[in-house]
């Protein structure tokens, strides 16, 4: 059985680290949005041998036990008792790697979809997020995508009225943030200003684009643009073309800024692209469907 299926990035509109756990992690708050850059997964079931085989059009991402594919094949299996009859994987990547897009942890979250599909295990959202957290906090949502609040680690999550129709440019510089070193040098700091999800929740629901855009706020850029001021350098070149607002994703270091006019954000794509590693045009996208999927016998 061969199935193709896209895996989007998700954006952060909010991002509040409220505290430690006891198990290390973090509590978050977070408004989380998924956009329409994606990656593409062709999963081919039935290979015949008992490996796990993937493959990827980018060097340098690993294709062993270490991708996060991997790791989610093992607990897809060992979560529905399916007896694996050899998978290869081909992942055609889009999404820079380790920049605060999840596009590692969309990937997962993908093929725990896809072979859900493929074995007709008909898991619900639920059982599918369960095996995607075992993965990763960030997999739960890139299950379902869409627009929603997550707190706990990142998997408690709650539908939120969809991102109006905009513009996006999406700028990652040629650095990557580690997150778990981000995760401990916010510890180390005091947090003075902090988003405000119910108001973004609130712009969401009256479909108020510039309030959106007044309402990002992130507060990992505490650590990642003070170590590093093309963060600060980006979000401003992005307000001078016109961005509505700006503000960095997760960890970082990807900054991404909001455009009503599309003549305005082709003109800092354009702007931005000679200047950066990976400089990106696309849109907020709605929740992860059956129709993604194209399967083949
Ligand atoms: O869950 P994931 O592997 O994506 O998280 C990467 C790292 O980020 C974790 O190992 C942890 O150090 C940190 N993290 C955290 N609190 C969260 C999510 C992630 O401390 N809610």
């Amino acid at each position: 059985m061969r199935l193709v299926i896209p895996a989007y990035a998700k954006i952060n509109l909010t991002l509040d680290v409220l505290g430690t756990r006891p198990d290390g992690y973090h509590n978050l708050r977070m408004v989380m949005q998924s956009v329409n850059l994606c990656d593409r997964l062709a999963i081919e079931t039935g290979t015949g041998t008992e490996e796990i085989s993937l493959r990827c059009n980018v060097p340098g991402i690993p294709c062993d036990e270490r991708n996060l594919v991997h790791r989610a094949i093992v607990a897809f299996y060992e979560a529905t008792g399916v007896t694996p009859d050899g998978i290869s994987v081909a992942i055609e990547k889009r999404i820079p790697a380790a920049a605060g897009l999840a596009g590692g942890s969309t990937d997962a979250a993908a093929v725990i979809r896809g072979l859900d599909r493929i074995y007709n295990t008909r898991l619900t959202s639920e059982e599918l997020r369960a095996i995607g957290l075992k993965i990763g906090a960030d997999v739960p949502f890139c299950i379902s995508g869409g627009t929603k609040l997550a707190e706990g680690v990142g998997e408690v999550l709650s539908p939120l009225p969809s991102m109006p129709d905009c513009i996006l440019v999406l700028v990652k510089p040629e650095f990557s943030m580690s997150t778990p070193y981000v995760f401990k040098a916010l510890d180390a700091m005091t947090i003075d200003h902090r988003p405000n999800a119910d108001a973004m929740a609130a712009a969401l629901e009256k479909q108020d684009l510039a309030g959106v855009s007044q309402e990002l706020y992130n507060v990992m850029e505490l650590v990642t643009a003070s170590e590093h001021p093309e963060i600060d350098a980006i979000k401003a070149e992005l307000i001078a073309h016109g961005a509505l607002g700006a503000v960095m994703s997760g960890s970082g270091p990807t900054v991404f800024g909001i455009f009503r006019d599309t003549a305005a954000a082709h003109a800092a794509y354009a702007a931005l692209l000679p200047q950066y590693e990976g400089v990106f045009l696309c849109r907020p996208k709605g929740e992860n469907g059956p129709e993604d999927m194209e399967l083949a016998q």
